[in-house]
């Protein structure tokens, strides 16, 4: 297995706050993503069938919202916990933890990311 190394992805602001770049680094295409401060970094690789999924819709999680009695009221955003969907079939992703929110062990492959010196950075 060879070891692995950093590569420059993009200046900082090409990954603005709640965007994200998807570049071509060592022979693969990886998604990286900025929300809540933070970088994450995904292969664009739809476990499910292959999808481009790091160019997929960004949206926010969607909650059930229960009364006293644990009867559905409808639903809501859960603005803390962005989702990134697959544009292939529809699944979808937390941008945090890059879990299917339905299938824990269904996830992203994600990368080391790092900001230095006013530029985003990916060991692959
Ligand atoms: S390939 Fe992504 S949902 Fe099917």
């Amino acid at each position: 297995m060879a070891a692995a190394t950093r590569y420059l992805v993009a200046p900082s602001e090409d990954v603005p706050e709640g965007g994200r770049c998807v570049v071509d680094v060592a022979g693969r295409t990886i998604g990286v993503f900025r929300f809540d401060g933070r970088l994450a970094a995904y292969e664009n690789v739809c476990p499910h069938q292959g999808g481009p999924v790091c160019q997929g819709r960004l949206v926010s999680r969607v909650t059930e919202v229960l009364d006293a009695e644990k009867r559905s009221r409808g639903t809501d955003f859960d603005t803390s916990d962005p989702h990134i969907v697959c544009p292939w079939h529809g699944f979808e992703f937390s941008l945090g933890s890059g879990a299917h929110p339905g299938r824990e062990r269904i996830r992203l492959r994600g990368f080391p990311v790092e900001e230095r010196g006013g530029n985003v950075y990916v060991t692959a």
